[in-house]
């Protein structure tokens, strides 16, 4: 047989292999999500997502020490509060949840990176992402509480506001707050291509968000759109985005992939509450090799184009590159 092309000679041995790698992958990238909420003394499991815990402040160091100690150096931080209203003001009072939980862990941990998620949906009494006029999401009047919820989480020490909600103008409403109070050096990672899914199941049970009617339709993207989703990418980048975030990771990877195409910013990807809360019901009936199929997804989503990966997996996936299964 006069082969020429003999694909396999590359794949010969596990040094070769690796010599010829595309994706590499650094602990660096990797971005770990974390509820923090009121109360002392809790560190409570999530149901719906086996192995991920809710923290009160005082426990959230304990946390914080392992991802460190893992080498896993940003976070994103989730808030529940208590008390929600129609306004949701628990996401903008200087002693919330989230602005506590920043002061405490900034003071004890101060070299790990905080980003916050901002949004209204865990803070509103509704469960949507912004105030209401009648049964609507009132888009311009959810803008300035956005800014103003981002600029109280800066003030806290956040060094990264992640805007989720999706209203139109939020990144422009919240650059502009930022900087005319003098954050102008202070990043946004948006959450613009975000697909109304059922992947976020297991977080709105963890977070107790869902809403309390309809659903977020109009405001999260039609999952049968990929244009759509290139078009809230590019506003976004005009309005002062940073980092374009595409999620949820999985199932939209095609988005991933063009988005790093077609734009210069870095585009991170989230792999959801449902994502993993599949992989670990799987692994549970013994039907899936759980950590090959973490290192698969996570490999799949750097390779579609991703420069950063939120992930409830992240300290796992620190452990499997420092023993080089991948990376
Ligand atoms: C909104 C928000 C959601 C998630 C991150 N930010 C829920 C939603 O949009 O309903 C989902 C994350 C996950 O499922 O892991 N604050």
């Amino acid at each position: 047989m006069e082969l020429i092309q003999r694909p396999r000679r590359l794949r010969g041995s596990e040094v070769l292999r690796k010599m010829v790698r595309e994706t590499r992958m650094d602990k660096s990238s990797l971005i770990y999500p974390l509820f923090v909420k009121e109360g002392t003394g809790i560190q409570e499991e999530i149901p719906s997502m086996e192995g991920q815990y809710r923290y009160s402040v005082d426990r959230l160091p304990y946390e914080l020490e392992r991802l460190q100690n893992a080498g896993v150096s940003s976070i994103m931080l989730f808030g529940i509060p208590d008390k929600k209203d129609e306004v949701g003001s628990g996401a903008y009072v200087q002693d919330g949840i989230v602005q506590r939980a920043l002061r405490e862990a900034k003071k004890q941990f101060p070299d790990l990176y905080y980003i916050t998620d901002v949004c209204m949906c865990e803070y509103t009494s509704h469960g949507h992402c912004g105030v209401l006029c009648g049964h609507e999401v009132d888009n311009d009047g959810t803008l300035k509480l956005l800014a103003k919820t981002a600029l109280s989480h800066v003030q806290a020490g956040a060094d990264m506001v992640a805007p989720s909600d999706m209203m139109d103008g939020r990144v422009r409403a919240i650059r502009d707050c930022l900087d005319s109070n003098g954050y102008t050096g202070t990043p946004i990672m948006s959450y613009a291509v975000k697909y109304a899914s059922a992947f976020y199941g297991p977080f709105r049970d963890a977070a107790g968000s869902a809403p309390s009617f309809g659903d977020r339709k109009s405001y999260q993207m039609d999952f049968h759109n990929r244009r759509e989703g290139m078009k809230e990418a590019l506003t976004d980048i005009e309005e002062g985005a940073d980092i374009i975030m595409v999620k949820p990771a999985m199932s939209y990877l095609d988005m991933v992939s063009e988005i790093s195409k077609a734009t210069n910013v870095p585009v991170a990807a989230y792999s959801v509450s449902g994502e993993y809360a599949m992989v670990k019901a799987a692994a549970r009936m013994g039907w899936i090799d759980e950590e090959r199929i973490i290192c698969e997804m996570a490999v799949g989503t750097y390779r579609a184009g991703a420069q950063i990966y939120i992930t409830y997996f992240a300290k796992e996936l620190a452990k499997f590159m420092d023993e080089g299964r991948i990376g």
